[in-house]
């Protein structure tokens, strides 16, 4: 870990074209080859049909969230992305800016969450199980080098809405160890 002594707590804002650089860097680093091109990162920033949601320290990406809510039926807002750089990972940071991404989704009275996960990804299919993502489809082949998918879903958002705010208000402040 690249902190000293007790890990600080994180900031948490909104991403706008400004942050570009920022989100293209933890891209490179973590999928390399793989990841979303920067024209296509910054019209995304730019569309007021996306919303990206940062978690920072200092002036340092440690994560984000992206949502897409015009990729899916109305109703189902379309993660398209969440990331957390290794050295913020197992503190909570991924459960925070899903946790945003929930409450968002039941402020705007969307009942779905809705997702693609490569099908070997256990962290990701730990954390999503842990907020009762299910499975809907299965998706072979999709990823490069033919790794299969997933197709995960969050239903009823609205009548689970006291039970996440419980829980989100559990984490609030949150600053895992170091
Ligand atoms: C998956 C990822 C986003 C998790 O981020 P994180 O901030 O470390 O996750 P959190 O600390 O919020 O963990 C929340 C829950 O996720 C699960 N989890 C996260 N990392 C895990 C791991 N390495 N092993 C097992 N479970 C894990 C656990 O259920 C955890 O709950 P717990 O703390 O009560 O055990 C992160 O590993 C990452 O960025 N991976 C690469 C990008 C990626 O795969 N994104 C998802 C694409 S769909």
């Amino acid at each position: 870990m690249h902190w000293l002594g007790k890990p600080r707590s994180l900031d948490f804002r909104v991403g706008a074209a400004a942050d570009l650089e920022m989100l293209h860097s933890l891209e490179i680093e973590l999928f390399g080859e793989e990841v979303w091109s920067r024209e296509h990162l910054l019209r995304a920033l730019e569309d007021s049909g996306q919303e990206f949601r940062l978690a920072l320290d200092g002036p340092r990406l440690a994560g984000y969230v992206w949502l897409d809510w015009c990729a899916g039926e109305r109703g189902t807002v379309e993660v398209d992305g969440l990331v957390v750089a290794p050295n913020y990972r197992r503190r909570k940071v991924a459960e925070r800016l899903l946790h945003w991404a929930v409450d968002r989704a039941a402020q705007a009275g969307w009942p779905r969450l809705q997702l693609k996960v490569r099908a070997d990804n256990l962290p990701a299919l730990k954390l999503y199980a842990k907020f009762g993502f299910h499975k809907v489809e299965d998706l072979p082949g999709v990823y490069p080098g033919g790794k299969d998918g997933l197709l995960l879903r969050l239903e009823q958002i609205l009548a689970k809405a006291p039970d996440f705010a419980r829980k989100r208000s559990q984490l609030e402040g949150w600053l895992g160890q170091a």
